[in-house]
């Protein structure tokens, strides 16, 4: 989270009366920590719950919490709070206040400065479920998200209150998620994308198996990036523990066939199919039952292999296939072997890079290879690399045919 993605950006965020409260002091540290500067203000009822003195410790500036406030020069602290942000983001957003936004309603400081504001606003909800499911809410929900206003959430689950429903405000990590990706471009706006990450699996008995070195870091990091520019985006993964992207629908899956499988269901309505994952070249044969056993000192077994299916080359053989982007992680002269491989897969862009040098790793440096030749992306993070790797492939899209 600490990779500067919210530099340069001023967000002021607003609390309003709710138990979620104390999730707005982890939120705080997120953004900060993701490169924002935070310029607290909080409502009367907001300060029921947790404390100006915390928010302000947390943030680092003085917290606003009324429009009488003398702090500001020209003591229009309405005005000039929002002129310096690129985004408000109300979190939690009381039942109270959304009604107080969708009526226009100036009768405090963080309402007022809503109104007067000239930059986006987003709002995470967080309110009992009965509240939330109320039709004078669901009202003023539609009403803001008519008025432009993003909302955030709410989500689904346990509450303060005892009950379980859809209410919950969004978690920190989340709330700090779609701020970072507000921002990006929307590059893949209405496009579907499909991505295959991590390794395979292949079993050889109940308890043993053969797999790779691939952390699904960059696949991953990818699926991140796709969502952030705005598709629709589903990943196929093999075994790893990495966290499910903001925004994105995840398959998990162990073999080789399984994610051929997920893929083939899937493949045809997508505009673009990044295979990122190490898919294993071969399966055991005959899966054991049981687990093998040692018979001797000297006995080992001996294992047949058959070759599993190759998604990516089944995908852009398909009579109307998705963009295919392909990768190739190779242990050496990879300007030779990359292109040999774009050519032998019959894709449209093939990315090269080395497998040693990058599975496990935060970073990583590839080659393009495509119909105009080669290119070189300079070493940086795996998800500094997704979105310029994403900007790549946008611009390499076909004009949108009719599917
Ligand atoms: O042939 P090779 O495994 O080196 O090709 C790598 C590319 O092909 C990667 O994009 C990988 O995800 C994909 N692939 C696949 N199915 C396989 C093997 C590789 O989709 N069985």
């Amino acid at each position: 989270m600490d990779r500067g993605e919210l530099a340069g950006k001023t967000i002021v965020l607003g609390l309003t009366g709710g138990i979620a409260c104390y999730k707005s002091a982890e939120l705080t540290r997120l953004l900060i920590k993701a490169g924002a500067a935070v310029q607290v203000v909080m409502t009367d009822a907001a300060t029921q719950f947790i404390t100006p003195l915390t928010m302000q410790a947390l943030s680092g500036r003085p917290v606003f919490t009324s429009q009488w406030d003398s702090r500001i020069d020209n003591n229009m602290a309405h005005i000039d709070l929002s002129r310096e942000a690129d985004a408000i983001l109300i979190a939690p957003a009381s039942t109270d206040f959304l009604a107080k936004l969708a009526h226009g309603m100036a009768d405090d400081l963080l309402c007022t400065l809503c109104v007067a504001r000239d930059c986006p606003l987003l709002v995470a909800p967080a309110m009992n479920r009965q509240m939330w499911a109320n039709p004078a809410t669901q009202r003023n929900a539609a009403t803001l998200r008519g008025d432009g206003v993003t909302l955030l959430g709410p989500d689904s689950g346990d509450q303060a209150c005892g009950e379980v429903g859809d209410g919950r405000m969004l978690e920190p990590e989340a709330l700090c998620e779609a701020m970072i990706s507000f921002f990006q471009p929307k590059r893949l706006a209405g496009r579907r994308v499909l991505i295959t990450a991590g390794p395979t699996f292949e079993p050889i008995d109940p308890v043993r198996g053969l797999t790779n070195l691939s952390s699904g870091k960059m696949g991953f990091a990818l699926a991140r990036a796709a969502a952030q520019a705005g598709a629709d985006v589903h990943l196929v993964a093999g075994p790893t523990s990495l966290a499910t992207p903001w925004g994105v629908t995840r398959s998990n899956v162990q073999t080789a066939r399984q994610m051929y499988d997920a893929v083939m269901a899937d493949a045809a309505r997508n505009d673009i199919f990044i295979a990122v994952a190490a898919v294993a070249d071969w399966r055991v044969r005959d899966v054991a039952r049981e687990k093998i056993k040692k018979t001797g000192e000297t006995d080992v077994p001996t294992l047949e292999f058959v070759q599993n299916p190759d998604i990516l080359a089944a995908v852009a053989r398909l009579p109307k296939p998705p963009y295919c982007v392909g990768f190739a992680a190779e242990s050496g002269d990879l300007e030779k072997h990359g292109a040999q491989k774009r050519a032998r897969k019959q894709i449209p862009l093939l990315v090269g890079n080395l497998g040693p040098a990058t599975f496990g790793q935060d970073d990583n440096e590839v080659i393009l290879f495509d119909d105009a030749g080669q290119k070189r992306l300079p070493r940086a993070d795996k998800h500094a690399l997704a979105r310029s790797l994403i900007i790549e492939i946008a611009a390499r899209l076909p004009s949108r045919a009719p599917r």
